[in-house]
């Protein structure tokens, strides 16, 4: 995988992900080679952040390099300058980009201008980071992700996506309950049920919570209102109503289900107290493995060898 970008799930083979998985765990227990050092990582960032910005910022310290910082405020990426400039200029700075941009066509701009690994580090369209971390902990939880039920609840958006891209091309059996108006795209569709088919799990696309929670492993949210999209925030209110993560729709899953949450929450909206601050909330964990899960990918895309 060295040299390669990483901005989508779909840029990955099965095995690719499953030596994503392995090397984010082998990290995560017996701890981080010097393997990056005198290596520095750009961080490009349109939007907040919280976990991914950190988790960058010390995954690339424990592994001996470090991180420029570069908001949008000062980069004006597309703004200032073109994308295709910023890509150049940075390729002759730093040994990877990391971007969290609005539009994913800047990614795209970016990956094809850059000569160093441009990183997803999410977009309108998916977030592939985010999707590698949650099948890190279901795996811990689970033993595995192959067979696994993962019902997600709520908008088919950038989490959606990539947690449906890659439960696919694990083996899991995933399925999607969103609203009408606010489901998956539909090639995004069409692509897990073509991984579902190769790797012997399965994809639903339904619209009852309760339909799709029946028998879960894991029971997995988001926020109805992503970044950017501030706006139709009371028309999401309303179509989003019955699909909020509440004690009762847990107990509609397996009793040792777990729940997941890529954060920040909107408690109240999608999602309770009780149950993200119950028993069978993972959200830490999943916070946690995005530390190891991105540590593995700047390892095998900007390391010597595959570590
Ligand atoms: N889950 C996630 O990507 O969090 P941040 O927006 O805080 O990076
Ligand atoms: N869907 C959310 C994820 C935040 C990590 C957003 O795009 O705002």
């Amino acid at each position: 995988m060295r040299g390669r970008d990483f901005i989508s799930i779909e840029g990955l083979t099965a095995d690719e992900l499953q030596l994503v998985l392995s090397t984010a765990a082998r990290l995560k227990n017996e701890g981080y080679p010097n393997a990056l050092s005198g290596r520095t990582l750009a961080l490009l960032f349109e939007k907040p952040s919280l976990r991914t910005r950190v988790s960058f910022d010390v995954g690339m310290q424990r592994l001996g390099g470090h991180t420029v910082y570069l908001p949008q405020s000062e980069v004006g990426l597309g703004q200032r300058e073109p994308v295709a400039d910023v890509a150049r200029v940075l390729s002759r700075y730093a040994h990877g980009i990391v971007a969290r941009t609005y539009a994913h066509q800047t990614l795209v701009d970016l990956a094809e201008h850059a000569d160093v690994p441009v990183i997803n580090a999410l977009s309108d369209e998916s977030h592939p980071c985010q999707a590698l971390a949650d099948l890190l902990t279901i795996r811990e939880r689970k033993g595995g992700v192959r067979d696994v039920r993962i019902a997600f609840i709520g908008d088919g958006n950038n989490v959606a996506v990539s947690l449906a891209q890659a439960g696919t091309l694990a083996g899991a059996h995933v399925t999607i309950a969103s609203p009408s108006g606010y489901r998956l795209p539909e090639d995004v569709v069409i692509g897990a049920e073509e991984n579902a088919l190769a790797s012997g799990g399965s994809f639903r696309v339904i619209a009852v919570p309760q339909e799709a929670v029946e028998g879960a492993d894991v029971v997995y949210t988001d926020v109805w209102t992503s970044m950017g999209q501030e706006d139709s925030y009371e028309r999401r209110l309303s179509a989003f109503e019955g699909f909020q993560v509440t004690p009762e729709l847990m107990r509609l899953a397996r009793p040792d289900a777990i729940f997941m949450h890529d954060l920040p929450a909107h408690r109240g909206e999608e999602i309770v107290d009780e149950v993200i601050e119950g028993s069978q909330s993972v959200v830490f964990d999943q916070a946690e493995n995005r530390l190891h899960a991105q540590a593995a990918v700047l390892l095998l895309l900007l390391g010597e060898v595959a570590e």
